[in-house]
């Protein structure tokens, strides 16, 4: 396994763009094979490459959006997502989640990929960030928990998995910025 301090020899962090969209499309498939903690199964990110671009094009455009990508020798090899709410009351919340490929995990990209949402969160003025984790993914507990997401609560056999109901726990961390 990589030590932490190999984080700024090799990964980059960046914000997506459309000519990212093939190598997305195949990062977005591998991840979403490898675990079964995201709410998509594989086939249900973008179904081809177009697609995968119009979603790029989507987060650059809509405002306290934002997809983080995380590269390692010019391959993607992580993601974070931030969706601020598109309404005006709902317009200083945001949904967040992150993702990193098995091989990479351990690294410390999960914090810093999140401490990269936060700080865009801060910078576009949003004042909640909120999240849902399935209540068995004990390492994303323990990452939200270390960066001070709190429990709100839990979603009881919210999700049908592989012959399972499983529950789901509401996390939110509150943001000092928010309406000026
Ligand atoms: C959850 C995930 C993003 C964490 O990414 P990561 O790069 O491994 O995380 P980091 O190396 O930055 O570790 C951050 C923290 O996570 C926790 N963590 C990491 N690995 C862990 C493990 N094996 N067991 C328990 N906690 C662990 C620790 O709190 C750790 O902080 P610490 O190193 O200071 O103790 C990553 O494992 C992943 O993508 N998993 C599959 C998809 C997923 O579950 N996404 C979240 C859906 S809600």
């Amino acid at each position: 396994m990589r030590s932490k301090s190999n984080l700024s020899q090799g990964y980059t962090l960046r914000a997506a763009k459309s000519g990212d969209a093939q190598k997305l499309y195949e990062f977005g498939k591998v991840l979403l094979a490898e675990t079964s903690f995201f709410l998509r199964g594989p086939s249900e990110r973008a179904r081809s490459v177009d697609e995968m671009r119009l979603i790029i094009d989507r987060f650059e455009e809509l405002p306290r959006h934002l997809l983080l990508t995380a590269w390692f020798d010019d391959q993607p090899i992580g993601e974070a997502v931030v969706m601020g709410g598109e309404l005006e009351r709902n317009r200083y919340t945001a949904t967040v989640g992150v993702g990193v490929l098995q091989a990479h995990t351990g690294n410390g990209l999960g914090r810093k990929l999140m401490e990269g949402l936060e700080f865009f969160a801060q910078q576009a003025g949003l004042h909640r960030l909120e999240l849902t984790v399935m209540s068995r993914n004990e390492r994303a507990k323990n990452l939200y928990q270390s960066m001070n997401y709190k429990t709100e609560g839990v979603r009881t056999h919210s999700l049908y998995i592989e012959g399972t109901y499983v529950d789901e726990i509401v996390m939110a961390k509150l943001l000092e910025t928010g309406p000026k």
